[in-house]
């Protein structure tokens, strides 16, 4: 109860421990640690995997003595947190305090019975608990608290919006409710140790790592989990051996590309975990696309999983992400509303398409807050003048220096309440001239766009690239009328007279979708007077009444 008390705490005032914390009482005295220094994208990760190697996912039955289980498990060491959740039946995710405890419990752990189907021995973490004699221990047994896995659904966020008194209270309940738990997290760093054991039957330096949403501090409970196999390890020990008089490299397979061999990796990997990896379902090998994965769906976790081979730049991609989620708690306030927002409207979506990703729309909530004046985060560049010796990276001859120390970078003296930022986002880029105009992050500055796509968001480290390349006109065109839309909403709504009324207002009345239930817009489409309209133009400050027009659905 704390945790979630403290996750509603505004700006500089919340502990970041709240959310990468931990639940367990032996680690508690870390988060002390935790609220004098923000840890470093690579800290956290190292840690984050070095605990799930010391951590077994175990199928329990729906009611038991959580006591008795534990007693049980500490007999193999101790253990360091836990906690039970809901998927296709009861599950504990058990972390011990050291790796040897798994052997341990692995060591006296059955092997099913091949009644009707033969078993793969591939002895994973995953385990089945069960009762020797359930009918008369169950009635002893009694239900367990389950930590849940997934957000609520929008209209049961709806609900809870009207309680909060201003919009910015409304934006950090829902970032409060969609952002990611201690456990979610715990789960997913779990499935990623658990395909790195495939991975190092093959390699044994590999280790498999989430990137993405997963740990950029933007995943909402639910989104999947993006994980990459690296190498990159490896690499280091070769350039250490270098130094001495002599040289000695492996002896390794050559082939002409460097996609060749990934997509070999992959293909044996997927066909890997599609024969012998418990609960792995739905394996699609993608290897033609530009960036080859493997798709799956991870039963035992939950999760739909993306997997890939070690991609450097979207690494630096989620670090630099996960700076700018850290610097000021209005950034994930905000970016969590805008993508709940677009995913109601339509404008964004779950498979790939013409339409903006949650990556891009991202992108622009940084490069808006670049935009404020005094800004909320700084450029690109201003991180990599921040940036030390061991925070140079060059990727592919491109310089993806930033710093990695958050410490350094001095917190904004903008004081904008979030009410204000959301309402200028939208008329920002509902006024944004998108056919003249790209978005550079790495200068904090609009520049003429080098080519002719609808939306051009320059990638921050690869400087001929877009990253909204797919977005088509029609779907841009949806978005500013989207965003037009929202302006004149929170713009023009008296918002007294919709509490009395216990009508959707500000947040909940942008994620209601427009022309439906939504009493503006209801109003507004009877009959779009002159009067409207110029108090349209006037509100909106737009140049072309025609476009107005068009974004208001004329
Ligand atoms: P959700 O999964 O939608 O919650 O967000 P996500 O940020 O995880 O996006 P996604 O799963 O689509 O992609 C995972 C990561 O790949 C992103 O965070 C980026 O680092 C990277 N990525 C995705 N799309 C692009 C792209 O078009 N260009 C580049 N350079 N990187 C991308
Ligand atoms: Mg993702």
């Amino acid at each position: 109860a704390g945790g979630r008390a403290l996750r509603l705490l505004p700006g500089r005032l919340r502990a970041h421990g709240a959310r990468l914390g931990s639940v367990g009482t032996a680690e508690a005295a870390e988060d002390t640690e935790v609220n004098t220094r923000k840890k470093t994208f690579t800290e956290v990760q190292t840690e984050r995997l070095e605990q799930a190697e010391r951590t077994v996912l175990i199928k329990c039955p729906s009611r038991l003595n959580e006591k008795k289980l534990l007693q049980y498990l500490s007999s193999h060491g101790k253990i360091n947190s836990h906690f039970f959740f809901e998927n296709r039946g009861i599950h504990a995710l058990v972390e011990f305090s050291e790796k040897s405890s798994v052997a341990s419990l692995q060591d006296i752990v059955g092997i099913p019975k091949a009644a009707e189907h033969h078993v793969v021995p591939f002895k994973s973490r995953l385990f089945t608990f069960t009762l020797k004699n359930p009918v008369t221990k169950a009635a002893q047994e009694t239900p367990v608290h389950l930590s849940p896995q997934s957000h609520i659904p929008v209209n049961e966020l709806i609900q809870k919006l009207y309680r909060a008194d201003s919009i910015s209270s409304q934006m950090y309940i829902l970032l409060n409710e969609y952002q990611l738990t201690e456990e979610n997290t715990k789960l997913r760093f779990l499935a990623c140790s658990l395909v790195q054991d495939f991975a190092r039957a093959y390699f044994p330096d590999s280790t498999v790592k989430p990137f993405g949403s997963s740990v950029n501090t933007f995943g909402k409970l639910g989104c999947d989990v993006d994980m990459f196999l690296d190498f990159h390890d490896t690499q280091e020990h070769a350039t250490q051996m270098k130094k001495g008089p002599f040289e000695m490299e492996y002896q390794m397979k050559r082939l002409p590309s460097e996609r060749l061999a990934t997509q070999k990796i992959l293909s044996v990997i997927g066909d890997c975990l599609d024969n012998f990896g418990p609960g792995c379902m739905s394996i699609q090998k993608i290897l033609n696309a530009r960036c080859p994965l493997v798709k799956f769906a991870h039963q035992p976790t939950g999760f739909q999983c993306d997997l890939s081979v070690s991609n450097s730049i979207a690494i630096k991609s989620s670090e630099l992400l996960y700076i700018y989620g850290n610097l000021d708690s209005r950034v994930r306030a905000l970016v969590f509303s805008l993508r709940c927002w677009a995913r109601v409207h339509g404008l964004t979506n779950s498979v790939p398409g013409t339409w903006i990703t949650n990556f891009s729309l991202t992108m622009m909530v940084m490069f808006f807050l670049q935009k404020r004046s005094p800004p909320i985060i700084p450029t690109l560049d201003q991180l990599k003048e921040l940036a030390d010796e061991k925070d140079k990276h060059i990727i592919g001859g491109n310089d993806c220096s930033f710093v990695s120390d958050l410490s350094k970078i001095n917190p904004t003296k903008n004081t904008e309440t979030l009410d204000e930022l959301l309402c200028d986002f939208f008329e920002y880029f509902g006024n944004f001239d998108f056919r003249k105009n790209s978005l550079n992050l790495r200068r904090g500055k609009e520049v003429n766009k080098p080519e002719s796509s609808p939306l051009y968001i320059w990638n921050p480290f690869e400087q001929d690239l877009n990253i909204s390349k797919n977005v088509n006109q029609p779907q841009l065109e949806k978005f500013v009328a989207m965003a037009r839309e929202s302006a004149w909403i929170l713009q023009k709504e008296d918002r007294t007279q919709r509490m009395i009324n216990k009508e959707p207002w500000g947040l909940a009345a942008l994620l209601t979708p427009f022309g439906k239930s939504n009493p503006n817009k209801m109003r507004r489409t009877k009959g779009l007077g002159s009067e409207t309209i110029r108090s349209l133009l006037d509100s909106l400050k737009l140049s072309n009444a025609s476009n107005l027009q068009k974004a208001v659905g004329k």
